[in-house]
């Protein structure tokens, strides 16, 4: 699990267990993935790079740092779309793209239902986030198609991971990073993560 990056902070520790919660009803479901996704994008954000301008304060010259790469966040819908602004608040200049993709009841394959990506995707770092990486298929397929775009620098954020995704991804994109909060134990014979926190697009949507 050498390409994985458990996020560990007590905040992230307790808003997950009332993620998990079976009794979280989906407004505060959506409340706490869109707090928790801010947890996570603080450290994976962390490394950006950054270069030195010289600026001026109040009383004298001195030299401080902007951000010197474009950043593009794409969540994979429909579940993504709860993380996004947990990302951007501190980002107003990134760019958002939209990958559908769901998963097959009976294979658990991931079926591609929609795409639209910003140009530029070749000098950004383009951060894909999910609630949920089960078996990585989903995760694969994202991936594969923003460096068939052209994207380079990508990273894999989520809430909760499985053995199962961890492994896959580590197998098909060696050069990606994964970021998540826990590292569950197993997927059930349904592909559901144990203990997990259920279908996070229905939780976080109230469907
Ligand atoms: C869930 C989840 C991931 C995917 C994970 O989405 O949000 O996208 O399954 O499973 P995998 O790693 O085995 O591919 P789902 O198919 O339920 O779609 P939804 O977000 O639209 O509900």
């Amino acid at each position: 699990m050498e390409n994985l990056t458990i996020i560990q902070h007590a905040l992230i520790q307790r808003n997950l267990t009332l993620l998990r919660d079976r009794r979280t009803p989906h407004g505060e479901f959506r409340r706490l993935l869109h707090q928790t996704a801010s947890l996570l994008a603080y450290e994976v954000l962390r490394d950006l790079p950054v270069r030195a301008v010289e600026i001026e304060t109040p009383l004298e010259p001195t030299v401080g740092y902007v951000l010197d790469t474009e950043v593009v966040v794409v969540p994979i819908l429909r579940a993504g779309l709860g993380m996004v602004d947990g990302f951007v608040q501190y980002l107003p200049e990134a760019r958002i793209g939209h990958l559908g993709i769901y998963r097959d009841e009976a294979t658990h394959r991931p079926v591609d239902y929609y795409a639209k990506l910003p140009p530029g995707l070749e000098r950004a770092w383009v951060i894909v986030i999910d609630p949920m990486l089960a078996t990585g298929g989903s995760a694969d397929d994202a991936l594969s198609s923003l460096k068939a775009r052209g994207a380079r620098q990508l990273r894999f954020v989520c809430l909760v991971a499985a053995p199962e995704g961890v492994r896959r991804l580590a197998d098909r994109h060696p050069d990606v990073r994964l970021y998540a909060a826990a590292l569950d134990r197993e997927l059930n014979r349904h592909a559901f993560i144990l203990p997990g926190l259920g279908d996070a697009g229905d939780r976080v949507f109230g469907t």
